[in-house]
């Protein structure tokens, strides 16, 4: 007896977090009856459905919340990628409260989502304590996952996960359901018996509760981002089979994603090797950014949907993942600007990986799960046939973008970065588990329906928390660079001290042989390096020093060093490095630093040059790992790094280097996505 009420209670508390409640409640004014989350500090956030045994069928969702949050969000599916999203904010202007539909494609800004449709009902206001949001969705108790996959609500589930998120900020454009916002400052997940959100008469009642008078809202794109209206779509039919057929692309998307420049399509212009001074047709740059001496930067592109990994053709074509769309081309002009905009494969589930063949004829792109890969026709940029798998059974939780890459030398094999599915996974300790990690699969023997990605091929190192960057040195030699952990404290003897806002660094780990299996373990979940030495005062270290979070008496910092391979350069702390690019005559490594929330002020937001050199056959950075603070040289910059966020500043994601040594960038920045060309001034 005792028993089955202890864990009873244990279950209860599972769900929900500490100071949380759920239960039936009923809105006297609409009479509907909700299963409701309380959150202890006044956010209420109720569900209710009809009496029904299966889905599809309609929800309405009520949120009411004080007006000291700028937002609140609610997720359909209890986790933030891949699952329908209700955002509501007030919006003075009117008086009122609003919804946003949305999704996210990975830990980013969600984007406008058309799968669902919202009609608002009576009660939906503003007053001086609070606002409410009371909504009727069709759509949000199905939706497909990141494979394309339908997931549904079960009417009769008594622990149904759900999630919320809230920020005190307000939308950049209140009046506007499509507006940016910044990232959460609150969130948590916990589960609603959906059983006492059901309505007998649920149809009844929402017919009288329907508002026909729609509070106003715009639904502009971007009052910044250009589309211009001259701009011409030349989409091809989504492929027949695979994930990409039971994907729809919310055809609102479309029409942001092809703002270029336009041109002429008969351009004998003499090709210029140079940055152009502007590109016809391309608004401004929506941050202003700074170049070092010699370095030149211009914006080729805006108004994209979350650009990440891009790449050149043989045809010397940009191709580009536009994370949430899938995969778009255009033709570079011979004065580096770009052309008009064509779909090449539209899957919303790509978001970020990318590559071509050695011979340009196949395409590998990645989601979260899986790698795959279509045939390839650069003359006229676009695929044939379906894709095929290469590699599945990746996870789709925590780090989701899966880098690709094709080492120079070994046209054959494939290589893929794993990061781990959270900020301390801890069974990625175990080389067998596939998580924070590098594998490589000769792609010429791949099984149909792909590699199973831990199972088969090998690595190329593990404890790599997440290796989104990837580059091959001159002698054809793999480097990875890390994006390492948020958060930490150092505990020793019983007492914790926070140092996270200088490290641990991030790094630059040399991963080796493409062709040779590497099984060393570069630390990660356990041996960090360190970036600022003072802040951690119980014992002396250096720069790029290995330490752990907790030492005792069976590992301690000594073991890093006879267990962990230690990183080539050390990085400042949350700058979340995701591409590296070398020159040339491999003299510079280009990194991209996308930037971290875990800093504040924040860091990052620019790419930095790191000299190299060739000592005794093999390529290293030029500087010491000791004298790393000293070991690169930022290029590009935004002017006020410090106010930098997921919508505010330029966020540079993926380097395309051309023949001309110019870098084309991506910048999945929440308030624009951009591409812009960084090259000698
Ligand atoms: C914005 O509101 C319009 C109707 O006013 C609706 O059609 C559209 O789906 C909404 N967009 C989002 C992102 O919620
Ligand atoms: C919006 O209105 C609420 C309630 O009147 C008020 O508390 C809040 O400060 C207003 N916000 C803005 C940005 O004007
Ligand atoms: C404001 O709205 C909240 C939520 O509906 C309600 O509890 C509160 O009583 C209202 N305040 C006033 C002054 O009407
Ligand atoms: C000592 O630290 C290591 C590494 O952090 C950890 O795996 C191990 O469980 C710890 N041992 C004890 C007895 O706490
Ligand atoms: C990179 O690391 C930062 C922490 O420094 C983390 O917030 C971010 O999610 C990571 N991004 C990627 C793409 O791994
Ligand atoms: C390497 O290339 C860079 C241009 O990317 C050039 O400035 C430099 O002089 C070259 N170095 C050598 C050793 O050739």
């Amino acid at each position: 007896m005792r028993r089955s009420h202890l864990s009873a209670a244990v279950a209860a508390l599972a769900g929900t977090a500490i100071g949380d409640s759920t239960s039936r409640y009923c809105d006297e004014a609409s009479s509907i009856c909700y299963s409701g989350w309380n959150s202890g500090n006044g956010v209420t956030i109720g569900v209710a459905l009809p009496k029904v045994a299966k889905a599809p069928f309609d929800t309405v969702l009520q949120i009411i919340s004080p007006v000291a949050n700028g937002w609140a969000g609610f997720s359909w599916g209890g986790t933030m990628p891949y699952v329908p999203l209700t955002i509501g904010w007030p919006n003075n202007a009117s008086n009122t409260a609003i919804y946003s539909s949305r999704m996210a494609y990975g830990l980013s800004l969600p984007q406008p989502y058309d799968a669902a449709e919202y009609t608002y009902l009576k009660g939906t206001g503003l007053n001086a304590t609070h606002w409410t949001l009371n909504v009727r969705c069709r759509g949000c108790s199905q939706w497909q996952d990141v494979d394309g996959n339908l997931v549904s609500l079960n009417p009769s589930d008594t622990a149904a996960p759900f999630a919320h998120a809230f920020a005190s900020k307000l939308p950049a454009q209140p009046a506007n359901n499509r507006s940016t916002f910044n990232v959460h400052t609150k969130f948590g997940h916990w589960s609603l018996d959906l059983t006492l959100g059901q309505n007998e008469d649920f149809d009844k009642l929402v017919a009288a509760n329907l508002v026909e008078e729609q509070p106003p809202a715009s639904s502009s794109v971007s009052s910044t981002s250009s589309i211009p209206t001259s701009s011409k779509v030349e989409e091809q039919p989504p492929v027949s089979s695979g994930v990409s057929s039971t994907i729809s692309v919310p055809t609102s998307v479309l029409p942001s994603t092809l703002s270029t420049s336009i041109r002429p399509t008969s351009t004998p212009d003499p090709v210029q090797t140079g940055v152009p001074s502007s590109c016809s047709g391309v608004d401004p740059l929506h941050f202003p950014l700074l170049t070092a001496p010699g370095w030149k930067a211009v914006k080729v592109a805006g108004g994209l949907t979350q650009p990440r990994g891009v790449i050149f053709d043989k045809a010397g074509n940009l191709l580009l993942v536009q994370n949430g769309l899938g995969i778009t081309g255009q033709s570079v002009g011979p004065d580096g600007c770009l052309g008009t905009a064509k779909i090449v494969v539209t899957q919303r589930n790509l978001n970020h990986g990318i590559y071509l063949s050695a011979g340009g004829k196949t395409l590998f792109a990645s989601s979260a799960t899986s790698v795959f890969a279509w045939d390839y026709d650069a003359a006229t940029m676009s695929v044939s046939g379906s894709s095929r798998i290469i590699v599945t059974g990746m996870d789709s939780k925590g780090h989701v973008t899966r880098t690709l890459t094709i080492p120079p030398k070994r046209p054959n094999l494939l290589v893929v970065s794993h990061g781990s599915n959270d900020n301390f996974d801890f069974e990625s300790g175990n080389i067998k588990v596939g998580r924070s990690c590098v594998k490589v699969f000769d792609i010429s023997k791949a099984p149909a329906g792909g590699y199973n990605y831990a199972a088969d091929g090998y690595n190329l190192g593990y404890g790599l928390r997440n290796e989104v960057g990837l580059a091959f040195d001159g002698e054809g030699m793999l480097w990875g660079i890390e994006n390492s952990s948020d958060e930490i404290h150092r505990t020793v003897n019983g007492k914790s001290v926070d140092i996270h806002l200088d490290n641990p660094a991030d790094e630059i780990n040399f991963l080796g042989d493409p062709a040779k299996a590497n099984k060393d373990w570069y630390g990660y979940p356990t041996c960090y390096t360190v970036w600022k030495p003072d802040v951690i005062t119980d014992r002396k270290f250096r720069v790029g020093d290995q330490f752990v979070l907790a030492p005792n008496a069976t590992f301690s910092d000594e073991t890093c060093k006879s267990k962990s391979k230690a990183a080539k350069l050390a990085i400042q702390a949350h700058s979340a490095p995701l591409d590296a690019v070398f020159n040339s005559n491999f003299t510079s490594m280009y990194i991209t630093l996308h930037g971290s929330w875990n800093r504040s002020p924040s860091t990052g937001y620019k790419v930095i040059e790191v000299p190299f050199t060739k000592r005794g056959g093999n390529f290293s950075p030029t500087a010491q790992l000791s004298a790393s603070a000293n070991g690169y040289n930022d290029i590009l910059w935004n002017p006020d790094v410090e106010h930098c966020s997921t919508t505010q500043c330029f966020r540079p994601v993926s380097i395309a280097k051309d023949r001309f040594e110019r870098m084309y960038i991506t910048s999945d920045s929440g308030a624009e996505g951009e591409i812009i060309i960084l090259g000698r001034a």
